[in-house]
């Protein structure tokens, strides 16, 4: 199935020689000095619930999906954000539901979910 975009742009393809089919790394940064950060939004929370969803669908492994952890992505005025590669696509997601339908829908049928997109505008 091929995955949309927002912008109607083709999207990425994996490459041949790609170890994974799809990478979705969440930022879990905690920012100092009291910043807003993703870790306030419940980052943790939506990695870990992603793991446990992309694990019990059977969805992990080599050929297939692989969910990470980062660092800032400096995006932090959507977060808490998650980037799935290689389609480059941004979500900014809210709760277990969110990171369902991406885990359905992106992760596991390729198809975009409009409604999660983060912001082109929002950055740090
Ligand atoms: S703290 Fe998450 S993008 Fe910066």
């Amino acid at each position: 199935m091929t995955p949309t975009s927002a912008t109607g742009a083709a999207p990425a393809a994996a490459s041949p020689d790609s170890y994974y089919e799809r990478h979705i790394f969440f930022c879990l940064n905690q920012r100092e000095g009291g910043e807003d950060s993703c870790a306030n939004h419940r980052a943790q929370q939506g990695f870990d619930r992603c793991k446990s969803q992309v694990k019990a669908a059977g969805l992990a492994g080599p050929g297939k999906v692989r969910v990470n952890k980062a660092g800032c992505l400096d995006r932090c005025a959507a977060g808490p954000v998650a980037v799935v590669y290689p389609e480059a696509v941004w979500y900014t997601y809210v709760d277990e539901h969110d990171i369902d339908e991406i885990v359905e829908s992106h992760l596991k049928n390729g198809q975009v979910v409009e409604r999660l997109l983060t912001p082109a505008h929002l950055g740090r």
